[in-house]
C-alpha cells in the first residue's frame, strides 16, 4: 500500500508499507503474494515462527471463555498459569516471587520504575527514586522507559521531558569506551558504577537497569565474564535493586530462559516482552523477586500502579501456548545448535575488510560494518550503510533489522539478525547467501 492510500499514522511517512497476510513459520506473506524470510523476528520477537495453529487455538478457546475480567476484581487461570510457569524458568530467587504481567516491554519497564521506588519507600528508604542506566541501551519509548534509555537518536526529540537519573558507560568492547581490552581492563566500565554510587547523589538511587546483552542500540553487545557478577555485587553494596531488562534477550534467544542465568546471577527483577508471547498477543511482565513482592505483601499490600489491560487472559494465554510449543519442541534447546550452524555460515563474513565483527549470543547476532579496519573507523552517517544492506538482503527476499549510532549514539552501522528458534538448516543458508551477496554487492558499488 502507497503511503498516500493508508489511514495507518506510519513508522515512516516518505516509506510505503506492503500488506502482511500470513505467516508460515519463518516466512511473511505479503497481499502481493511476496514471500520474505523473517532473519530478524521482526524485531527479536517471533521466537516460535509465524502461523503455529496451537497459539491462535489456544486464544480462541480463552477468548470464547472469558475475554476479558478487570485485576482489580479477578484472576484469571491463564495468568495464574503463566506467571507460575515463568517463575519456575528465572532464577532461584524468584522461586517464591510474583509476576506483573503489561501489554509489551515499555510497560514493564515503566512498572519497574515505580516498583523499585515503592519498594524502597515500602522499605524506609523514601530518599530513594533514581534508576541508573547505561549510556548505548534502550528500555522502551514511554517517558520513563526512555529516560533510562541512553539511545541517543531516540531520545534526542524528547530530551526536554526526561527526567536525567544518570548513565553510566556501556559495555562494549569492540569499541570500548576507556580505550582498554578485556582482560586487562579488569572491566572498568562496571566500576562505572561503583564511583557513581560513592558520590554524594548516591544516597537517592533505587536501582540499577541493564540489558544483559545490547539489541537494537548496540547490535547484539555481550559483556565479558565477570562483568554481569560484578555490577551485581555492586548493587548489593550499595543497597539499590538490579532490573535485568530482558524484553530482547529473555525466553530463550541467547539459549537459555534468560541471559542472565549465563553468569549465575539473581536479578531483583526481570522483564519480558518482544519472545514471551512471540508476537501471538501484546504482552510483557516483570518477574519480581520473592524479596521484593515480600516487601508489598508485608508493607501496604498494593502497588500504586495499573494498567486496564494487564494480565490479559487471551495474551496470557497465548504466552502458555508459546511456552508449550518451546517446551515441546525443545526449543530452547535448539537455540545454540542452529545459532551455530548461522555462525558457521558466517564465518568468512569478518574477512571481508569493511565488516569488522559478528557479535551476539545464541540467536540474537550483530554485523558491525566499519570503513577501516585497523581503526575500526565507522562510515559517515549519511551513505547510510546499514540501511542499504538491509535493502539488498530485502532484494533477495531476507528481512534483517538495520541501525545506526552503535559507535558513539550517531556514527556505526550494524544488521541485527534474530530469526525464529525454528529457523531451518535450508533457510539459515539462505540468510547467509543473502547477506554475504548483499555485503559485497554494496561494499563494490
Ligand atoms: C531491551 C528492550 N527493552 C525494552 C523494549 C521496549 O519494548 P516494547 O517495544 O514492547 O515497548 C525493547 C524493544 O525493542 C527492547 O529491545
Amino acid at each position: 500500500m502507497t503511503a498516500n492510500s493508508s489511514a495507518l499514522f506510519p513508522r515512516n511517512f516518505k516509506k510505503s508499507f506492503p500488506i502482511a497476510v500470513r505467516g508460515e513459520g519463518s516466512w511473511i506473506i505479503s497481499s502481493d503474494g511476496q514471500k520474505y524470510l523473517d532473519a530478524s523476528g521482526q524485531a527479536a520477537v517471533v521466537n516460535i515462527g509465524h502461523g503455529v495453529k496451537e497459539v491462535s487455538e489456544a486464544m480462541a478457546v480463552q477468548a470464547s471463555q472469558i475475554a476479558f475480567a478487570h485485576t482489580t476484581q479477578f484472576h484469571s487461570a491463564s495468568a495464574e498459569k503463566l506467571a507460575a510457569r515463568l517463575l519456575a524458568l528465572a532464577p532461584p530467587n524468584f522461586a517464591n516471587g510474583r509476576v506483573y504481567f503489561t501489554s509489551g516491554g515499555s510497560e514493564a519497564t515503566e512498572t519497574a520504575i515505580k516498583l523499585a521506588r515503592q519498594f524502597h519507600l515500602e522499605s524506609g528508604s523514601p530518599e530513594k527514586f533514581r534508576v541508573v542506566s547505561r549510556r548505548q541501551s534502550y528500555h522502551g519509548s514511554t517517558l520513563g522507559a526512555l529516560s533510562v534509555s541512553g539511545n541517543v537518536a531516540r531520545r534526542a526529540p524528547y530530551q526536554p521531558l526526561l527526567a536525567e537519573w544518570g548513565h553510566i558507560a556501556p559495555c562494549f568492547c569492540y569499541h570500548c569506551p576507556f580505550g582498554k581490552t578485556f582482560p586487562s581492563c579488569n572491566v572498568a566500565c562496571a566500576d562505572e558504577l561503583e564511583s557513581l554510587l560513592s558520590n554524594i547523589e548516591a544516597a537517592s538511587v533505587s536501582a540499577f537497569i541493564f540489558e544483559p546483552v545490547v539489541g537494537a542500540t548496540l547490535g547484539a553487545a555481550a559483556p565479558p565474564d565477570g562483568y554481569v557478577q560484578r555490577i551485581t555485587e555492586i548493587c548489593r553494596k550499595h543497597g539499590i535493586l538490579l532490573i535485568a531488562d530482558e524484553i530482547m534477550t529473555g525466553m530463550g534467544r541467547t539459549g537459555k530462559p534468560f541471559a542472565v542465568q549465563r553468569w549465575n546471577v539473581e536479578p531483583d527483577l526481570i522483564l519480558v516482552g518482544k519472545g514471551v508471547a512471540s508476537g501471538y498477543a501484546p504482552l510483557g511482565a516483570v518477574l519480581i523477586s520473592s524479596r521484593v513482592a515480600d516487601v508489598f505483601a508485608k508493607g501496604s499490600g498494593s502497588f500504586q500502579h495499573g494498567f486496564t489491560y494487564q494480565a490479559h487472559p487471551v495474551s496470557t494465554a497465548a504466552g502458555n501456548a508459546v511456552l508449550d510449543y518451546l517446551e515441546e519442541h525443545q526449543l530452547f534447546g535448539r537455540v545454540p545448535l542452529i545459532a551455530n550452524e548461522l555462525r558457521a555460515g558466517l564465518a568468512s563474513l569478518p574477512l571481508h575488510p569493511n565488516v569488522g565483527e559478528i557479535r551476539g549470543l545464541g540467536l540474537l547476532l550483530g554485523i558491525e560494518f566499519i570503513k577501516n579496519k585497523t581503526a575500526r573507523e565507522p562510515f559517515p552517517r549519511d551513505e547510510s550503510i546499514a540501511e542499504k544492506i538491509r535493502q539488498a538482503c530485502l532484494a533477495r527476499g531476507v528481512l534483517t533489522y538495520p541501525a545506526q549510532g552503535c559507535v558513539d549514539g550517531v556514527l556505526g552501522d550494524h544488521l541485527l539478525l534474530a530469526p525464529p528458534f525454528t529457523v531451518s538448516t535450508e533457510e539459515v543458508a539462505i540468510i547467509s547467501s543473502a547477506i554475504h551477496h548483499s555485503v559485497a554487492q554494496v561494499f563494490s558499488s
